[in-house]
């Protein structure tokens, strides 16, 4: 270990718990956990904590819609987040929920010693509020045509068209997403956190920080803009902590977020004796805090976060490392091409080593995007993975295990080769713990095509046919088979399910990055099994074709629909005032029906089961709202309703006696 045990605690964006993890997330999360597990190699304390974002509109929204209550659903979705992360190898120390005792404690914690410390303030403002729905519309919930290019259907804080952005108010025609109703404005207290009077603070935080200097570029432009103070308060009906004190203000998702950081930290401390919360979160602590993030929420982590922790007498970040987007194959990730890829659909498809190692190969500590080219990913994986590194150990442990009963030899033949890899070590580390993943890649397989290279001009396929060499074959290839440990030693933070096995089959209990200085010799392998498989380019197809939506409408999630599905539907008593049968349509008939304030025709196929005579003056059920479809016989402006299975067997559902055409059926 070239310095001493540090205590550092880590940690990767928390993931909304309404939807699925996908390719984009998985950047940030293999990123930080292979930093996490370089740290833990290198013999630190290093701790890492994640959890789920369980709050907000959206979650709420989304529950409601499949009918189900905000915990039920962000349990079940942090459920599937856990085994996604699980199977890529992402290995937390805690993963915790933001709605969780820890995190509501800890936000109302902070919030009281802000207000103390007259860094909160309340103030009047007026809101977009949808009042079919009884709830303040966030920008986003409100669409409308673009004051500036009047391109219709943008949201309500920017125009996808033209990029302006605006407030709803300024929409032309603005409409609530929920409801569809125009939105009224409406006034309401709400809490603000004095951010205008942080600068100094936040500047003296920055200059420890040690940011990425495209980061402060990015906070440069913010302070030339001037700081604004920040909105931490929405209204009920909200799914997040109500504020102490108020009946229907709840604390704004992006105020408890990131103390879910040290939620989750505190929930883990709870149960491990070697971990003490204030110890790491201390304004005077000594230990490493970290902060994983994409370069989008930069906003929250680099300017609201420290400046919240430090009002509110915490220890700040040691620093923020943000990261750019992921495109495939060039482009953002389209749904339409088939590279919207879940984490899942990948896992279903391919080994996670593979994804692990390409992604390594192309990160860097910057905010610039990283590409995913599925040619490349193929070429790249099978070249360096199975080419170079596992193609060292599968050229020497075969003679070992035939020719010397799996006995590595004493000494090594090229010692000045095996001390060229260990002598990489401290240069490979310092590009792990900058985060040049890219670099410490190349170098490392630069030293696999050197260990190849002695391998190729050694031959000892053609030694082993001279049976007064048979002890320089067993050298080589424990020459071989130490080269490919120290690589593999180096690359076990990427790759640690290939690196496991490794040192299962070299006889090695645990490792630390300081073994790859030290030979194995005179000691025992197993039997070798092929480590790793070559990525199958069909398999790649595969999982693009599985995650290529058409424009076909999707198969439903589940066989509910929400109840604002059902209230869109406007269904109708209609009195049936004329049915005929219609030339050249066998199942048939044409009705005109009565809903109260018009008439309307209606083609049902109904024909077999009723005698038109026999229908006119009945009540029956109509969808009234039923787009108009146009037909071969002429428009249908709406459908009967009926059960059973068809042909003669239907009937009509008709309401009883005391019903009149225009009632509304729900
Ligand atoms: O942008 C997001 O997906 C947020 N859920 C990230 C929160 S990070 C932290 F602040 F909790
Ligand atoms: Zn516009």
């Amino acid at each position: 270990m070239s310095d001493q045990a540090r205590k550092i605690l880590v940690t990767s964006a928390l993931p909304y718990a309404n939807g699925s993890i996908h390719m984009g997330h998985m950047v940030e999360y293999l990123q930080t956990d292979i930093w996490v597990r370089f740290q833990k190699l290198r013999g630190h304390k290093c701790t890492y904590v994640c959890a789920s974002d369980a709050h907000g509109t959206p979650i709420m929204l989304k529950a409601r819609e499949l009918g189900i209550s905000p915990e039920e659903l962000t349990q079940k979705i942090s459920a599937e987040f856990i085994r996604d992360f699980a199977d890529f190898g992402v290995d937390f120390d805690n993963y915790h929920t933001t709605h969780s005792m820890e995190n509501e404690a800890l936000t109302i914690q902070m919030f009281e010693a802000l207000r103390t410390s007259d860094d909160i303030y309340t103030k009047t403002i007026e809101q977009s509020y949808d009042e079919k729905e009884g709830m303040f519309l966030p920008d986003r919930f409100v669409r409308g045509t673009c004051p500036r290019c009047k391109s219709e259907d943008q949201y309500g804080d920017s125009c996808e068209v033209c990029g302006a952005t605006y407030s709803p108010s300024d929409l032309i025609d603005p409409v609530s997403v929920i409801s569809g109703t125009p939105p009224v404005k409406r006034e309401s207290e709400h809490y603000f956190f004095r951010l205008s009077e942080y600068g100094g603070r936040i500047r003296a935080w920055m200059k420890k920080a040690r940011l990425d200097k495209n980061v402060l570029a990015k906070l440069e432009e913010w302070f030339e803009a001037g700081l604004q103070d920040w909105d931490i308060s929405r209204d009920a009906p909200y799914f997040g902590f109500r504020i102490p004190g108020t009946e229907d203000k709840y604390f704004y998702v992006w105020l408890d977020a990131p103390v879910g950081y040290l939620a989750s930290f505190m929930n883990l401390c709870e149960r491990r004796d070697d971990l003490d919360f204030e110890d790491y979160w201390n304004a005077d602590s000594d230990a490493e805090v970290y902060h994983f993030i994409g370069k989008d929420i930069m906003y929250f982590h680099t300017l609201f976060w420290p400046a919240v922790l430090d009002g509110a007498g915490f220890r700040t970040p040691t620093s923020v490392f943000a990261h750019g987007f992921l495109t495939v194959n060039g482009q953002k990730m389209s749904k339409s091409r088939g590279t919207f890829i879940k984490a899942r659909t990948y896992l279903d498809n391919l080994d996670p080593t593979y994804l692990r190692y390409y992604y390594a190969a192309k990160l860097g500590p910057t905010i610039e995007d990283i590409d995913l080219n599925l040619e490349d990913f193929v070429a790249r994986v099978n070249s360096d993975l199975v080419g170079k590194l596992v193609n060292i150990a599968s050229r020497c442990a075969g003679f070992i295990n035939k020719r010397f009963d799996g006995k590595l030899a004493a000494a090594l033949p090229d010692q000045a080769l095996f001390d060229t890899l260990a002598n990489a070590s401290e240069s490979i580390a310092e590009h792990y713990e900058k985060r040049e993943y890219s670099k410490a890649m190349r170098q490392i397989m630069t030293l696999a095509d050197q260990a190849n290279r002695y391998i190729d001009e050694m031959k000892p396929w053609q030694m082993i046919k001279d049976e007064a060499r048979q002890d320089e074959v067993q050298a080589v290839c424990t020459q071989g088979i130490n080269l490919f440990r120290s690589l593999m030693i180096y690359l076990s933070p990427v790759i640690p399910a290939l690196a496991d096995k490794a040192r299962e089959f070299l006889g090695d209990e645990t490792w630390r990055w300081h073994d790859a200085r030290t030979p194995l010799l005179g000691t025992g392998i197993k039997a070798f099994k092929p480590l790793l498989t070559r990525v199958d380019a069909d398999k790649v197809e595969n999982m693009v074709e599985q995650s290529r939506e058409t424009n076909v409408a999707q198969a439903p999630q589940n066989d509910f629909i929400s109840i604002d599905d059902f209230m869109k539907v406007d269904l109708r008593i209609a009195r049936i005032e004329k049915a005929e049968p219609v030339e050249g349509a066998d199942k048939l008939l044409a009705l005109t029906l009565n809903v109260g304030d018009s008439n309307r025709q209606v083609f049902a196929g109904i024909k077999a089961a009723y005698a038109p005579e026999t229908l006119v003056g009945r009540h029956v059920v109509v969808v009234a709202n039923l787009a108009p479809r146009k037909m071969r016989f002429g428009v249908s402006e709406g459908m009967v309703l009926a059960a059973g299975p068809g042909g003669e067997d239907i009937f009509l559902l008709s309401p009883d006696e005391g019903a009149e055409a225009g009632m509304r059926v729900k």
